[in-house]
């Protein structure tokens, strides 16, 4: 295994997004003068400087496929990793997995308290929205509101909150494989869906053109997964940066716990070529798709 920074492409591609990432956020949240001060420490702190910086890696790179700026849609991906953020904060208090680590530091409600965690997550869900109607996204305002409604409907009931409503259910209820596969759609895929049509729109690519990449991204979602749940069955808690062994100890359903690891790993590695499959109509342009399809199931973290 291993993680395949070593990979050029994609390391390169990674570690300048996640420069531009935290620069963006570092401008977008100063820190104000009042009371309020210890909620945007808290939103900078869950924002900047940790995570892998995924789906701002694919929103970027399809819009750049398609000729749309760079600063625009960096401003964009830092809409949509708002969201992620605000999800992990939420996911990780103890109403939720209840965990202390995150991303080698500890999780915002233990860094701060409960109540300012819950607050910078709802500030992070705010601000999402916020910079996607701002004009430096696009100048374009229809550009702008289709942003608006891809990330709204992956971010809700229908996508990454509904998933997480059914993760809960999956400690309880008896789910089988295809329940699984539309939890992790909506819990992790949703998402993943949305950094690649967001990338779309930015480059002004018809809704007709969109299909091969939307099979791409579910393929990864899916296969982004059943890493994550992989790595909570036998990854390395050091490298991961976050408590590990919480899926079996909380009885949840998941792709390992239903297929085993050895059939699941089988699983993740065939989405990843499948999804590579789906770009077969691109040449260089997506060699940074194609090495992120094969990093989400290899990755140690
Ligand atoms: C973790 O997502 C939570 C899931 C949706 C599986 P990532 O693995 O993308 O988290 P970071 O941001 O890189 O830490
Ligand atoms: C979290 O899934 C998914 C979201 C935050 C939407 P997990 O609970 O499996 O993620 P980790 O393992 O804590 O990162
Ligand atoms: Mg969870
Ligand atoms: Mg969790
Ligand atoms: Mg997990």
């Amino acid at each position: 295994m291993g993680l395949t920074l070593a990979d050029d492409v994609l390391g390169r591609g990674l570690a300048l997004v996640q420069r531009e990432i935290d620069s963006a956020f570092d401008a977008i949240l100063p820190v104000p003068e009042d009371s309020r001060a210890r909620l945007v420490e808290a939103m900078r702190y869950a924002v900047i400087g940790g995570g892998k910086r995924v789906r701002p890696l694919l929103v970027v790179t399809v819009a750049e496929m398609y000729g749309a700026n760079r600063s625009g849609a960096i401003r964009a991906a830092c809409a949509l990793e708002a969201i992620h953020v605000y999800s992990l904060i939420h996911d990780d208090l103890p109403c939720m997995d209840d965990d202390d680590l995150r991303h080698g530091k500890p999780t915002a409600h233990k860094a701060f308290d409960e109540a300012t965690a819950v607050l910078a997550g709802d500030s992070l869900h705010a601000l999402a929205f916020e910079l996607l109607a701002d004009e430096r996204v696009s100048a374009d305002p229809f550009i702008r509101s289709e942003l608006v409604l891809t990330l709204a409907t992956a971010s809700g009931h229908k996508g990454m909150a509904g998933g997480q409503m059914m993760d809960i259910a999956a400690e309880t209820e008896e789910f089988d494989l295809h329940t699984v596969t539309r939890l992790q759609q909506l819990k992790t895929g949703a998402l993943l869906m949305a950094a690649v049509e967001m990338g779309a729109i930015l480059g002004k690519l018809p809704d007709e053109g969109r299909g091969h990449l939307r099979n791409y991204a579910r393929d990864i979602g899916l296969a982004f997964q059943i890493a994550d749940d992989l790595l909570d069955h036998e990854g390395d808690q050091e490298l991961a940066g976050k408590a590990l062994r919480k899926d079996e100890e909380q009885g949840k359903a998941t792709f390992v716990s239903l297929m085993g690891a050895e059939a699941a790993r089988a699983q993740a590695h065939a989405l990843s070529e499948q999804a590579i499959g789906h770009l077969a109509q691109h040449g260089k342009e997506a060699d940074l798709l194609r090495a992120l399809a094969r990093f989400v199931v290899e990755r140690d973290r």
